[in-house]
């Protein structure tokens, strides 16, 4: 991956602070997304450690399926939405994770056969929640999680506890 994009790519996300409730800090990927050398050194950087060992990707609603959707198209493998409850008409697979304030519910259907390398993306990495969730989807339908990646990384929050491996390509 291109150096100079990736530090231009990281410029471009943009902090702002009371949002979605005061005193949260909100970490918008927007400007990021709609800047094309930044949002391919991006896609590159989430796929190069992980380069020739999935099957297929499966990214987290709704932010992950942006995500997702361009690693699929970049390093020529399928992709398996994770949706949030009530999203998909024949889910096989649903977990329940905690919230700060209640719980939350992500399912996938069945299309990833037994044994299948999967690449979980999402794009961010906060409490380690959703994405630890996600694993559990994974596995659930008979997956194998090679590798889990995010643009960006929260180290406050401490959620890398949750989902030690995963690749972020930036931290704040
Ligand atoms: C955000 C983000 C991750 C998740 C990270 O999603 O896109 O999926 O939170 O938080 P965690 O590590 O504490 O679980 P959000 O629920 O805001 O959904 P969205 O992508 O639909 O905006």
């Amino acid at each position: 991956p291109n150096a100079d994009a990736l530090t231009r790519a990281e410029s471009l996300i943009r902090t702002v602070p009371d949002y979605p409730e005061p005193g949260v800090l909100f970490r918008d990927i927007t400007p990021l997304l709609a800047d094309a050398v930044a949002l391919r050194a991006c896609i590159d950087g989430l796929i190069a450690p992980f380069a020739g060992q999935f099957d297929v990707v499966a990214g987290i609603e709704a932010r992950g399926f942006l995500i997702a959707g361009a690693v699929a198209t970049v390093a020529n493998v399928g992709l398996v939405p994770i949706r949030k409850a009530g999203k998909l008409p024949r889910p096989a697979a649903s977990v329940s994770y905690a919230l700060e304030y209640g719980t939350a519910t992500i399912e996938a259907h069945d299309d990833i056969a037994q044994g299948t390398r999967v690449l979980l993306l999402d794009d961010v990495l906060a409490t380690g929640g959703t994405l630890a969730a996600g694993h559990q989807v994974v596995a659930e339908l008979g997956g194998v999680v090679v590798g889990t990646a995010v643009l960006m990384e929260l180290a406050a929050l401490g959620g890398r506890a949750l989902v030690p491996d995963t690749h972020a390509l930036f931290t704040v």
